[in-house]
């Protein structure tokens, strides 16, 4: 399928003082947008102005919420190059979401190249500050007008771009995490492991209470016994538990994160054992005061890798450290996906791709 390259009457200005970007704030002006109908497939591919666009309210995602997400980002190198990290990784989990929410499957080498397309033309958007980057968000979501329950006929993808800094305030600084002995995110078989706006809506009233009480971010536990460690919403959690690093299994019930995957292997390069299995919320109380939890930080695309300070748990709290320190390790593994991500460091995995 050919891409539509439309021009763009009014470009906006760029941002100049970078040290103002947030996170998903502000956009580029372009974006990649296509359609879907259910017999003639996937249609109408373009790269626009980036804008609003109009939808029937009766429009499907609007009712019973068949949507799903991506995110990835674009970063300037110290050479001056772009570059993608792991976009296929991003892509193929795009069509896993797909397939669970009953949406139709993209050309994974066709979409893979319209994100290509997309961030070449509005590399001049890809910021050029240490920490800042170009987050890329691809969207599918369901048009058809109508009421009743079942897969939609219509589909709209479309992928838009943003020029973000740090995720949490602090940057790098150690986070606060609240951990949930009542709210769940998932349960066996349902829709955790999925990239869906559902999750995340399902997720705002503990995590409103959470910063409520001065949280950055509420850690879930397992639905079931709600005993066991799965994910921070926007991150997965990792623990440096006996030398060695800890992080929940993937069973469906938590994301397969790609920084996640990233940080397991340069952990495992760096002569760190790693250990697939759900820490008990006991442990890491436990751990912590014994001296055997010695880091904990979560990982993610939007976050990176973002270290963890202090663990609050029916209002009992354990500070790892002084509360406001990043652990080495935690430190060595964030300067080495940086690095390759920046180019600072040789890409040894194959996992940045050049604009
Ligand atoms: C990401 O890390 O890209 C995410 O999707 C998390 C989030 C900002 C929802």
């Amino acid at each position: 399928m050919k891409i539509d390259v439309l021009p763009i009457p009014d470009p906006k200005p760029r941002i100049e003082d970078e040290s103002q970007l947030v996170f998903g704030k502000q956009f580029t002006d372009r974006m990649f947008l296509m359609e879907y109908t259910t017999g003639q497939g996937w249609h109408s591919a373009r790269i626009q102005p980036y804008g609003p666009f109009s939808m029937d309210p009766a429009a499907m995602v609007l009712h019973y919420a068949q949507e799903i997400f991506e995110g990835l980002k674009a970063f300037r190198r110290d050479d001056g190059s772009v570059a993608l990290f792991r976009p296929a990784d991003n892509v193929a989990r795009f069509n896993r979401s797909a397939r669970r929410m009953c949406m139709p499957e993209v050309d994974e080498a066709f979409f893979l190249d319209a994100i290509r397309q997309l961030v070449a033309l509005e590399a001049d958007w890809v910021p050029r500050s240490p920490g800042t980057s170009l987050y890329i968000r691809p969207t599918m979501i369901a048009t058809e007008p109508m009421l009743g329950v079942r897969p939609a006929d219509q589909y709209s993808c479309y992928v838009i771009l943003s020029p973000v800094g740090a995720y949490y305030k602090g940057g790098l600084a150690p986070v606060k995490i609240w951990i949930s002995d009542h709210y769940v995110r998932a349960a066996h078989g349902g829709t955790g492991e999925v990239k869906t706006g559902g999750n995340y809506a399902a997720s705002l009233y503990a995590a409103r209470e959470a910063a409520g009480q001065g949280y950055d971010q509420v850690l879930w536990l397992d639905a079931k016994n709600r005993q066991h460690v799965e994910e921070v919403g926007s991150m997965n959690m990792c623990f440096i538990y006996d030398g060695r690093l800890v992080t929940s299994p993937l069973h469906g019930t938590i994301l397969d994160g790609i920084t996640r995957r990233s940080i397991l292997s340069l952990a495992q390069q760096m002569g760190l054992e790693v250990e697939e299995r759900a820490l008990a919320v006991d442990e890491i109380f436990a751990g912590i005061e014994s001296g055997r939890l010695t880091e904990a930080f979560g990982t993610g695309t939007a976050v990176v890798v973002s270290p963890v300070g202090q663990f609050t748990y029916q209002g009992k709290t354990a500070l790892l450290g002084d509360g406001k320190t990043t652990g080495e390790i935690t430190r060595k593994l964030y300067d080495t996906l940086t690095g390759i991500q920046y180019g600072r460091l040789p890409d040894t995995q194959g996992w940045v791709v050049e604009i």
